[in-house]
């Protein structure tokens, strides 16, 4: 597939009506990742979904976010810190259960980190550039679903644990706060995954009178 995006200053059409992309929101649904499999995004792909989910709203153009990408060996690395702090952090734990830590990024073929960036002494507010990098995570959500991929955001431990993310050199100093919004895992759906409970939009809704 391939995109045009607008240059800076140019015209862009206010809104895309899509009854496809309407079919997509209502019927978005995450694929667990142990329900994944091969294929996922292939390198240009990738590339086009973080341009994609990079698109998301930001006061002031702060760009509160990174990427790190897990693929290849990588996956495999990465598996490997997991599954160590994880044996310090449970000296009981069962060998199965190490290695099921040391399998996590093996469930999906790629998974991107996507990493809260605050500038803290910009003019933007923490919350509003932590929400940019939540909208970013969903942003690849969706674009991930519209290529034809399965995906699924998450956190899990390792995401909070300080041993695991000591490698992933996530700034925490005077100028930079650093954390992980979360892990998207993208490849194909093994099996489809079932609907879960929603929300009743009548019971979060008001009208201010
Ligand atoms: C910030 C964030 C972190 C999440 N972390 C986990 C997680 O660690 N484990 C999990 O099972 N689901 C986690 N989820 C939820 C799933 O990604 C998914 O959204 C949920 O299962 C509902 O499915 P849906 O996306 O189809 O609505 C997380 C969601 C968000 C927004």
């Amino acid at each position: 597939m391939e995109f045009e995006p607008p240059v800076f200053g140019e015209a862009t059409p206010p809104c895309h009506p899509s009854e496809e992309t309407l079919r997509l929101l209502s019927q978005r649904r995450s694929t667990a990742a142990d329900l994944m499999g091969a294929p996922g995004p292939t390198p240009l792909e990738l590339r086009q979904l973080l341009q994609l989910a990079a698109r998301a709203p930001d006061h002031r153009c702060v760009a509160p976010y990174r990427f790190i990408i897990f693929e290849g060996e990588g996956r495999a690395n990465f598996g490997g810190i997991l599954a160590d702090a994880y044996k310090i952090n449970d000296p009981q734990a069962t060998p199965e259960r190490i290695e099921k830590e040391r399998a996590r990024f093996m469930r999906a073929p790629v998974v991107v980190g996507v990493v809260s960036s605050v500038r803290l002494s910009h003019r933007t507010p923490e919350w509003e550039q932590i929400l940019t990098a939540g909208a970013v995570c969903q942003n690849l959500l969706i674009a991930a679903n519209a290529f034809g991929f399965a995906a699924q955001w998450l956190t899990e431990w390792y995401a909070f644990d300080p041993a695991v993310l000591t490698h992933l050199n996530l700034s925490d100093d005077d100028e930079i706060r650093e954390r992980i919004a979360g892990f998207v895992y993208l490849g194909s759906a093994n099996e489809p995954p079932k609907e879960r409970a929603r929300p009743d939009v009548e019971n979060i809704t008001s009208t201010y009178k």
